[in-house]
């Protein structure tokens, strides 16, 4: 199965993850949704000090957006911001310092953003690593888990009350067509799996990524009656130093079909832009489309029960260690 499904992955992203499929899907687009403006909105991107993450931050920016750039790394983060302010000529563009795979780090936020009473109108969870090598975090958690389904996951849920009540409100998890390649994994939230045998960042990677899929899924069931729209989305193959330093081979092989960093980053753009009832919840996005969530004969289907067990597992690793904000104070 495993065989069949990278296969069909390699073929299908050939034609729809590349600039190709991004020059195809673009011929037929409405381009008046992204000449709209975000004055007023506050929007927090999480890994913004390069690649996607700075990429987005300097469009969102330079569309008036109030913006917050979540950086683990102050000096980096500080140099990323003051790019973009000088970029884009917005100076109501903020550092948050915060390693989103600490759930310390991200109680901290939270705690800072509650005190200010700030609303929060665009949250977009992009931050992800791809590594090769079983690193814990800071909780003791596998690094890529911590990052992009732990770390994701506690960000957006402890800052529901604040996007509940800044509604309308959107969540974009930025996932990757390589979830394609991974069914649901629910069990094994813990690491155990993941520290036998050899440690496969691919497929941890390829795991978390479908997990913040299935996690967009049933945010969007819980929130959307309030207002809140959450979705996922994959930014297809573009050029990015994580890329080149995470799939080195991979890159060089495909190097010719990748995008430009801006080609990636525009679905993540036009999903903060465009109208809520012209979007579906808990979709996949690609290319300014909802996009199938399974390749044909990939085996990787999974029930609504499934979802439920890793959101409350999720919750159950939360719960002593971050307060959803509004129930922060003592
Ligand atoms: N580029 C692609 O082709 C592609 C395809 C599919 C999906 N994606 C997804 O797109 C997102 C961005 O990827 P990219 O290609 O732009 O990668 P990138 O160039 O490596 O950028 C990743 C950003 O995330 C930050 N980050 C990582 N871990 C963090 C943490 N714990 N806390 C806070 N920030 C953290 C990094 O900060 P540091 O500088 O401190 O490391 C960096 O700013 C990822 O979720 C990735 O999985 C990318």
């Amino acid at each position: 199965m495993g065989v069949l499904r990278n296969i069909s992955f390699l073929l299908y992203g050939s034609k729809n993850f590349s600039k190709n499929g991004f020059a195809r899907a673009s011929m037929t687009w409405d381009k008046s949704v992204m000449e709209r403006r975000l004055e007023g909105r506050v929007v927090m991107v999480t890994g913004a000090n390069q690649g996607l993450g700075f990429e987005t931050s300097q469009e969102l920016a330079r569309r008036g957006a109030t913006l917050y750039m979540v950086c683990r790394n102050p000096i980096r983060g500080e140099e990323a911001v003051q790019k973009v302010r000088q970029v884009t000529g917005n100076q109501d563009v903020h550092l948050q310092v915060c390693d989103v795979s600490s759930l310390a780090s991200i109680e901290s936020l939270v705690r800072e953003w509650e005190a200010a009473n700030r609303p929060l109108h665009v949250l977009i969870n992009n931050a992800g690593i791809l590594v090769h090598e079983f690193i814990p975090s800071a909780d003791g958690y596998e690094s890529c888990f911590a990052t992009s389904t732990l770390g994701a996951f506690a960000l957006t849920w402890a800052l529901g009350p604040v996007l509940r009540r800044s509604a309308p409100s959107r969540v974009v998890f930025v996932s990757s067509g390589g979830m394609y390649t991974a069914p649901l994994e629910v069990r094994n939230v813990s690491n155990d799996d993941l520290k036998i045998g050899k440690y496969d960042g691919m497929l941890a990677y390829s795991r978390d990524k479908r997990r913040q899929v299935a996690l967009a899924e049933k945010f969007a069931e819980l929130w959307g009656p309030e207002g809140v729209g959450v979705y996922s989305m994959h930014p297809g193959w573009a050029t990015t130093e994580g890329v080149k330093k995470s799939i080195p081979g991979f890159y060089s092989f495909y190097r010719d079909s990748f995008r430009e960093v801006g080609q990636g980053a525009d679905t993540i753009v036009w999903l903060a832009l465009q109208d809520a009832s012209a979007l579906q919840p808990g979709a996949f996005y690609l290319d300014r489309a909802a996009q199938p969530k399974h390749l044909r004969f990939a085996g990787t289907q999974y029930s609504k029960q499934q979802v439920d067990e890793l959101w409350s597992a999720l919750e159950r690793i939360c719960v002593d260690k971050v307060k959803p904000a509004g129930e922060g104070a003592s």
